[in-house]
């Protein structure tokens, strides 16, 4: 494909012409289709429909003879407590198993933080206070930190992470609390830390003696392809340099079994887990053990997890296929696009040309296909070039994908042509639009 930046400026008027005449046949097809969540489809939730056999709970009890339908095990019937530590690698006292929500779980400990604190004085008692947000990432990780009033700072990710001379400056400032990250197949790049990365984040040590880094492994085993991106357990790396206190880890099935009907799981040294389960001592008397039981008989072990999530992966890999076929057809090369290929994990990050998203998003809106908003995938919603699109190619069929990835990469060209226009002359704003 030619650069569009190398069109003269009959050639980019001709061109837009025509795409809008493309545009105005996908207004009247009357679409409405959306790659806005990043939801499992319901073929992917059939996979699990075995989950809800009542035969599953019967009897009711742990292999300790724990009856599962009463109060108690605040930390987790054992059997998903093993679950959960093959799955993170780590010893089963280190974990406690909730509910069936991780955000919960990462909302729940940043708000104890702020009015208890996370190793001293309540963060919310101590003058403005700021978390490192590694971007693009995901947005309902800056509405948590926005909603509690804790400033966000963008640190920019690179190929291995977030750019992390950035972050090691930025950790002298005392008020910097904390960072929030995914590091494996991360939302929504769908990078994957490297060792080195790993390293220096567990090597930190930040002005701030009640730093916590929010360790969201939501994608630990969710590969698209039979090769995972390998990456190191933090914990092992935070005991070499003693900062193990630092770090809180999170995960859930919601992408394993249902998002609405899963469990999650959360991690943390034995200090920091100590505290944890205190004040959840306080809030409920057990989460669903009966869901935690049924997930241990469905899964078993860590074998039946991974063979589980191949049969989510062949479900998965064509969609991301056709996503990155329609991209790599209707832009590569044009120069105002570059795209993520991920290997896992449940999104496709798209950068396109400057100041070019908003409109974009404007553009599918318009002709009935919902993308993530613009913005979302920084914090306050504002990403400082307009220029990240996250898709999320999970939950439509195939053939609707094809029909919105064919909408999204023409209003893409579309904002590219109307914008390099507006660079040409700026007085042609109007006439463009
Ligand atoms: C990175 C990340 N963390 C957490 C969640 C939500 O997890 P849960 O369903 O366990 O609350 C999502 C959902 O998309 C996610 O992408």
């Amino acid at each position: 494909m030619q650069e569009y930046g190398s069109f003269s400026a009959q050639e980019r008027a001709a061109l837009l012409e025509q795409l809008r005449e493309e545009y105005a046949v996908f207004q009247g097809l009357g679409l409405k289709l959306d790659m806005s969540r990043g939801k499992p489809g319901a073929d992917q939730l059939d996979l699990s429909a075995a989950l809800l056999d009542a035969a599953l709970l019967d009897p009711p009890k742990t292999e300790t003879g724990f009856d599962c339908r009463n109060y108690g095990l605040l930390d987790g019937i054992p059997e998903a407590k093993r679950l959960f530590a093959a799955l993170l690698d780590l010893p089963a006292e280190q974990i406690l198993v909730c509910g069936n929500s991780s955000l919960n779980l990462m909302y729940d400990y940043l708000a104890q933080c702020m009015l208890f604190g996370a190793d001293g004085e309540p963060w919310a008692a101590q003058k403005k206070i700021k978390f490192l947000c590694p971007t693009p990432g995901y947005d309902r990780h800056f509405s948590i930190l926005e909603h509690l009033g804790i400033e966000m700072i963008a640190v920019p990710m690179r190929e291995n992470g977030p750019d992390m001379a950035f972050v090691e400056q930025l950790v002298r400032d005392e008020s910097v609390k904390g960072l929030i990250c995914v590091p494996k197949y991360s939302n929504p790049e769908g990078k994957t830390y490297s060792d080195e990365t790993v390293c220096r984040l567990a090597a930190l040590h930040p002005a701030a003696k009640d730093f916590r880094v929010i360790w969201d492994n939501a994608y630990l085993v969710h590969d698209l392809y039979d090769a995972t991106d390998p990456l190191l357990n933090i914990f092992t790396a935070a005991r070499d340099c003693g900062t193990e206190d630092h770090f809180i880890e999170v995960t859930s099935f919601s992408k394993i079994s249902f998002p609405s009907a899963g469990i999650s799981a959360i991690a943390a040294s034995p200090a920091n887990l100590a505290a944890i389960q205190a004040r959840m001592a306080i809030q409920t008397i057990g989460h669903d053990k009966l869901n935690q039981l049924r997930h241990f008989r469905f899964f078993r072990d860590a074998r039946g997890i991974y063979d589980h999530m191949q049969k989510h992966a062949a479900i998965l890999r064509p969609k991301f296929e056709t996503v990155l076929a329609a991209l790599e057809q209707d832009l590569g090369g044009a120069g105002i696009a570059s795209w993520t290929n991920p290997r896992g994990g449940y999104f496709i990050s798209l950068d396109i040309l400057g100041g070019c998203a908003k409109r974009t998003g404007q553009l599918c809106k318009e002709a009935g296909v919902v993308l993530t908003p613009p913005g979302a995938t920084y914090p306050y919603g504002r990403d400082p070039e307009d220029k990240n699109l996250r898709i999320a190619p999970t939950f439509p069929p195939v053939a609707e994908l094809e029909q919105a990835c064919a909408l999204l990469t023409l209003c893409v060209r579309i904002a590219a042509l109307e914008k390099l226009g507006e660079q040409e002359s700026p007085a042609g704003k109007r006439e463009q639009r």
